[in-house]
């Protein structure tokens, strides 16, 4: 079974991903990661993140460490939110995507696109939201937990950019599949998100 689960940053999905995995004892992807480590390998190496060859020059996994911090960084993300309108880095990332979705047994994806582009196919579809304040205070005390310092304000900003540049860029926008289930988590708390999730699945596939 192919579980592909979609949403804008700080939504929920990665956290009833992780669980749907764990539930259904399937392996797990995080595609927000290969598009942060493109744009970690571009920071490290110089690269212009307004060139989109540099950016497909950096699509090179062969040195990067998926467990390192810098990649869950606000600047990373901010990039990887950049570069990832790029055709040629969505094609050069594809592959690596489809074949984990393709692995028997099957997988659980999370990501922005994996329901319309990278898994068409997928028995069970989730797009998971939640209002932009609510992800933004989420975020936010994510960041203060981590000991770093924030501004709600410019945390809300920043998620509202994220939210227009991933949905209005031309190439693999993200959009809910028509035949996805809705998961709205801005009154739900991570075990209500998870529970709803997995009720949705099975509804899926009973
Ligand atoms: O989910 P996460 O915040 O880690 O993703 C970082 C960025 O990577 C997103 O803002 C989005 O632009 C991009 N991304 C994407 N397609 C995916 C996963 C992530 O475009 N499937």
């Amino acid at each position: 079974m192919i579980i592909a689960v979609d949403g804008p940053a700080a939504s929920g999905k990665g956290t009833i991903a992780k669980a749907l995995a764990r539930h259904y004892g399937l392996p797990h992807m995080d595609t927000g990661l290969l598009y942060r480590a493109v744009a970690l390998n571009l920071l490290q190496w110089h690269g212009d993140p307004e060139s989109e060859f540099a950016a497909a020059r950096a699509c090179d996994f062969s040195q990067v460490d998926f467990d390192d911090p810098e990649l869950k960084t606000e600047a990373v993300g901010g990039i990887a939110s950049r570069i990832s309108a790029y055709p040629l880095v969505r094609q050069a990332l594809v592959e690596r995507q489809r074949a984990f979705a393709a692995q028997e047994g099957g997988a659980v994806l999370d990501g922005r696109d994996i329901g319309t582009v990278i898994a068409p196919e997928a028995e069970a579809k989730l797009f998971v939201t939640a209002a932009p304040e609510v992800r933004a205070r989420r975020r936010f005390d994510e960041l203060v937990r981590m000991g770093r310092p924030a501004h709600y304000e410019d945390v809300l900003a920043d998620i509202r950019a994220r939210d227009d540049r991933d949905s209005h860029r031309a190439a693999a926008p993200l959009v809910q599949a028509e035949d996805a289930v809705r998961i709205d988590t801005s009154d739900m708390d991570a075990e209500a998100a998870i529970a709803a999730a997995i009720e949705a699945v099975e509804e899926r596939v009973r």
